[in-house]
């Protein structure tokens, strides 16, 4: 993959001037012949030199071959120079090792170009996009299954729409047919198994293990299993069997309600990011693991505040349960009351109609949704003589999608590729 990159930036990067330094504090200046700048920590480019004494590349791994036990973090290069044609930085350290940087190596990664600090970020694949009802009616992503099922480059465009807006739609699998959900899993990575199974299905049963699955009624707005210390990142429902009335599915973007409730209702925002709830989910499930039945009990229990912000004091998860909420035992009892009229005030928000995104699944159709960042519902339904609204679904994590995107990126030389050391 390494050595890939090398050749590609090789072939429109502009000619290095210049290299001077390192100064005290140990930086080294490089100069473009296009009057751009860099300042490169010597010890920085000592630890991602691109040459073989430094990483291991095999197909199956990229891997540095530098231990921090044995690695001198004071080591001094012995000569910096760049070659004759202007293509690269090269460096002789002490230890006689020597690194060759490619013009276009060093411009990608140029710590003083906040062009390339910000396409950097960009490899996390955030910030998200949020969106109120008017803006994801607008870009709301469509696919066909069948092209996801064979064409990579759908399985990017798919995945990465989830990763900006939070939700995207595939469209037209085989009607009735079981397996659909198995099918784009394999395609995306790895499904996260769960206390209810690695695939469950939606639908109305006797010994109901969740509220959905208890009656034809609608739901509240909810993110699933904040019972969980950590909740699914994302999940995935497929239609088998829709209902013959209603059975609607309804999206919230949280980040999107969060950001209003702190401008238009501080006091509300303050509470749901500092007081924490406790979920509790007691009961079981039924799993068929390699075509056996097996009785899975559980007593989950997790806290968590409604809107969590990062260290930057940015949204970040949204949990919000509402079968299963119980105690607030570090909570004040007479904070209690005001913890409830902010969570009300919440959800009063999520139904507003400028924030609600509502569709219908027909037969064959897949949502995939973030689900620590959009809330969820559906409307109540009623089926068809003889037949049961039926849905299949699975959960995911973020690191598996991601890391599906980035290497279809990498794999498709996508515009949006970045370097992988
Ligand atoms: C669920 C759920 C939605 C639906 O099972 O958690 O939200 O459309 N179901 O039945
Ligand atoms: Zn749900």
């Amino acid at each position: 993959m390494l050595s890939a990159l090398v050749i590609r930036n090789l072939r429109n990067a502009s000619k290095l001037a210049s290299v001077a330094g390192p100064n005290s504090d140990r930086i080294v200046n490089i100069k473009w012949s296009d009057g751009k700048t860099g300042e490169f920590p010597l010890i920085w480019l000592r630890d991602t030199s691109p040459d073989a004494a430094t990483y291991t590349i095999s197909p199956a791994m990229t891997a540095r071959n530098l231990t921090m036990l044995e690695f001198d973090v004071e080591q001094k290069a012995k000569k910096l120079w760049i070659d004759e044609s202007g293509d690269s930085l090269k460096i002789e350290w002490e230890s006689g090792i020597l690194s060759t940087f490619p013009s276009e190596w060093l411009q990608i990664r140029n710590p003083s170009d906040q062009e390339a600090r910000k396409r950097r970020r960009k490899v996390y694949l955030f910030p998200e996009e949020t969106w109120g009802k008017e803006e994801i009616e607008r870009k709301l992503k469509r696919f066909s299954h069948e092209e996801f099922m064979k064409n990579d480059r759908v399985v990017h465009d798919f995945l990465e729409a989830v990763c900006i807006d939070g939700i995207a739609v595939l469209k037209g699998a085989p009607k009735g047919v079981k397996g659909a959900v198995e099918d784009i899993g394999e395609r995306t990575g790895m499904i996260k198994r769960t206390h209810f199974g690695m695939v469950f299905e939606v639908s109305t049963k006797a010994d109901a293990s969740n509220m959905a699955y208890a009656s034809n009624g609608g739901l509240p707005f909810h993110t699933d299993f904040p019972s969980l210390s950590h909740p699914p990142q994302l999940q995935m429902l497929h239609m088998l069997q829709s209902a013959e009335e209603g059975g609607n599915s309804l999206f919230v973007d949280g980040f999107h309600v969060a950001e209003q409730l702190r401008v238009e209702n501080p006091e509300v925002f303050r509470i749901l990011t500092t007081q924490s709830m406790e979920y509790i989910e007691e009961g079981y499930d039924v799993h068929e693991i390699n075509g056996k039945t097996v009785r899975f009990d559980y007593d989950m229990c997790a806290r968590h505040k409604v809107i969590r912000l990062n260290d930057e004091g940015k949204v970040n998860k949204i949990q919000f349960g509402n079968a299963m909420r119980s105690w607030f035992y570090d909570c004040e009892p007479r904070e209690v009351q005001n913890v409830y009229r902010a969570m009300k005030t919440f959800t009063e928000h999520c139904y507003q109609p400028r924030n609600v995104l509502k569709f219908r699944l027909e037969d064959g159709d897949t949502v995939l949704w973030a689900n620590q960042r959009l809330l969820h519902t559906r409307d109540g339904f009623k089926n068809a003589p003889g037949k049961s609204r039926t849905l299949t679904g699975c959960y995911f994590d973020w690191d598996i999608v991601k890391s599906r995107v980035r290497f279809l990126r990498d794999k498709l030389s996508l515009e949006q590729n970045q370097p992988s050391a």
